[in-house]
């Protein structure tokens, strides 16, 4: 990871702290309780498996797509910063895929090559602009931490505990940075435009809840989430993130915190 480290020449950016806060994650100690004897239990091996494996497929090398297209953004590209905090986000996603890989090879469990949720989301970030891209990654970003939340509350796996803790600590900071992108790519926009996107990334969301409850409801139910409370806690997460990237493309930034 050594190879990531960035010095440009001091100026007024927006990633600055952002390659900062990756660097300081990624060297913090995270101390995992790996050595912890006890595994998961049949019920539990049966009720989390499938899930686990795929958001461990789903985790891995996000963001490809956004390096490419922020390469060439003449708002985002202007930052010397960006592309050096992007390629740490990145890594810190691709992180959280080898923590969720290292727990499936401790419990015997196998890893997912494909799937076709992750297939159907690899070709929406492939089919247009920076917008799109983003707000695709986004959408999976938001709803992964009602999942990890349900997860960690469904098992009793200490290890897995601590892995779903570390992970939404990591998603909660995600959403501002990634509110910060959005919002950026969104300043020469309309209003109309702006609503545009608003309605279109909304319709998204939606569609990526529901199939996020029917693929893994066994998992939210066993956290004592009822539909209802599935979905009152992803459309405020939603909420959320709108006014962050309002916020954003607002120049509103001293309050998008990185916390
Ligand atoms: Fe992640
Ligand atoms: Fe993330």
């Amino acid at each position: 990871m050594t190879s990531l480290t960035f010095s440009p020449a001091p100026a007024t950016s927006l990633y600055e702290r952002w390659y900062r806060h990756f660097i300081e994650n990624r060297d913090a100690p995270r101390a995992f309780p790996w050595h912890d004897s006890s595994s998961l239990s049949a019920a539990e091996r049966k009720l989390v498996a499938r899930s686990i494996q795929q958001f461990q497929l789903g985790e891995w090398a996000r963001g490809r797509g956004l390096r490419r297209r922020a390469s060439s953004h003449p708002v985002l590209s202007s930052d010397p910063w960006f592309l050096p905090a992007l390629e740490l986000f990145i890594a810190e996603e691709q992180g959280h895929s080898g923590i969720l890989g290292r727990f499936l090879d401790r419990e015997r469990i196998p890893r997912l090559t494909s799937h076709w949720v992750d297939g159907i989301f690899r070709r929406l970030r492939k089919l247009a602009g920076l917008e799109l891209c983003a707000m695709v990654l986004v959408t999976a970003e938001v709803l992964a931490i009602p999942f990890y939340q349900a997860l960690r509350d469904a098992t009793r796996s200490r290890l897995l505990r601590a892995i779903c803790v570390r992970i939404l600590c990591d998603e909660a900071a995600h959403l501002n940075y990634q509110a910060l992108t959005l919002g950026l790519a969104r300043r020469p926009l309309r209003d109309r435009a702006r609503a545009i996107w608003y309605l279109c990334h909304s319709i998204l969301f939606n569609g990526t809840a529901l199939l996020l409850w029917f693929q893994h409801r066994r998992v939210f139910r066993a956290a004592g989430r009822d539909f209802r409370r599935f979905w009152i806690d992803c459309r405020r997460g939603f909420a959320l993130l709108q006014e962050r990237i309002r916020r954003a493309s607002l120049d509103h930034l001293d309050e998008l915190r990185l916390d």
